[in-house]
C-alpha cells in the first residue's frame, strides 16, 4: 500500500499503460483521477492538446480529490511514417499530444504539487533515445520529451517536487498493435529487428506501470530527474 492516501492524476487512463497504472495505484491505495480522449468506465474527459480542457480537467481533480500528490503523464499517439510520405497533420500531432500535452498538464497541476511537494512520472520511450526507422516524428516527441522532463527536475528541485520518466521498449497494447498500419513502401525488416529486445519482444503493461509506480514512491525519494529504461534488453 505504497500510496495509501495519495491523490493521483494519470493521463492516457483508458487503455495501455495509462490503464494498468491507474489500476496498480489504486491497487496500493490511492484515490486517481484518470482522464483520456478516449470513453471508459471512470475516466473523465480530457484532451491533453487543448488548454482549456487540461485545465478544467486538472481543476475538477483537485477539487474531488482535495489536491494532487502525483502526476502521471501517459497519453500518446504513435504513426510509423517515412519521411516522404509524412503529412504535416501526423508530424503536429505527434508533437502535440506527446510533447506539447505533458507540458500543459504539468503546468497545470504545479500548483497542486507545489503544495503537496508531489511529484511527476512520464511515459517517455527508447525511441526518445534511439534513432528508429520510419518514426521519426515519434522520436523526435519522444526526445524532446525527455529533455522537457530533466528541465523541470532541475527547476522544479526548490519546490520539493521530482520529475522522472520511464523508457519502455515495446510494450503489448493497441499502440503497439497498429503503429505500422499505415507505413508506406517496403519495410526493411533487418531495421525494424534492431528496436527489438533479447527479452520477449513485447511486455505487459502492468510492467511500466510498476516502474511509474516505484519512481512515484517514496523509495525514490533521492531520484529526480531519472530516466529509467524498461525494454526487454533493447539498449544494451
Ligand atoms: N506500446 C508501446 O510499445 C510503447 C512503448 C514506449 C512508450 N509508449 C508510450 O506509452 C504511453 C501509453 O501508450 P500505450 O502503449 O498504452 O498506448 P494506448 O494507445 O493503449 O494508450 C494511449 C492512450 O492515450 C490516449 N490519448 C491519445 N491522445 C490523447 C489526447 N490528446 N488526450 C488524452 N488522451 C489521449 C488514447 O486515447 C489512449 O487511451 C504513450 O505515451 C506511448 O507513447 C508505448
Amino acid at each position: 500500500m505504497r500510496f495509501q492516501g495519495k491523490r493521483i492524476f494519470v493521463t492516457g487512463a483508458a487503455n495501455g499503460i495509462g490503464a494498468a497504472t491507474a489500476q496498480l495505484f489504486r491497487e496500493e491505495g490511492a484515490r486517481v483521477h484518470g482522464v483520456d480522449v478516449a470513453d471508459a468506465d471512470g475516466v473523465h474527459h480530457c484532451d491533453v492538446t487543448d488548454p482549456a480542457s487540461v485545465q478544467a480537467a486538472v481543476d475538477t481533480a483537485a477539487a474531488e480529490m482535495g489536491g494532487i500528490d502525483v502526476l502521471a503523464n501517459v497519453a500518446g499517439v504513435n504513426v510509423f511514417s517515412r519521411l516522404e510520405h509524412m503529412t504535416l497533420e501526423v508530424w503536429n500531432r505527434h508533437l502535440a499530444v506527446n510533447l506539447t500535452g505533458p507540458m500543459l498538464v504539468t503546468q497545470a497541476a504545479l500548483p497542486h504539487l507545489r503544495a503537496s511537494r508531489g511529484n511527476v512520472v512520464t511515459v517517455a520511450s527508447i525511441s526518445g533515445i534511439q534513432g528508429q526507422p520510419y518514426n521519426s516524428s515519434y522520436c523526435a516527441s519522444k526526445g524532446g520529451l525527455r529533455l522537457f522532463m530533466k528541465s523541470l527536475a532541475v527547476e522544479l528541485a526548490a519546490d520539493g517536487i521530482r520529475v522522472n520518466c520511464v523508457c519502455p521498449g515495446g510494450v503489448d497494447t493497441a499502440m503497439s498493435a497498429h503503429a505500422l498500419d499505415n507505413l508506406q513502401g517496403e519495410v526493411d525488416m533487418n531495421l525494424i529487428s534492431r528496436m527489438m529486445g533479447v527479452l520477449d519482444s513485447f511486455m505487459p503493461p502492468v510492467k511500466i506501470a510498476e516502474a511509474l509506480a516505484f519512481l512515484a514512491s517514496d523509495a525514490a525519494s533521492s531520484t529526480t530527474g531519472a530516466e529509467l529504461v524498461v525494454d526487454n534488453g533493447t539498449l544494451w
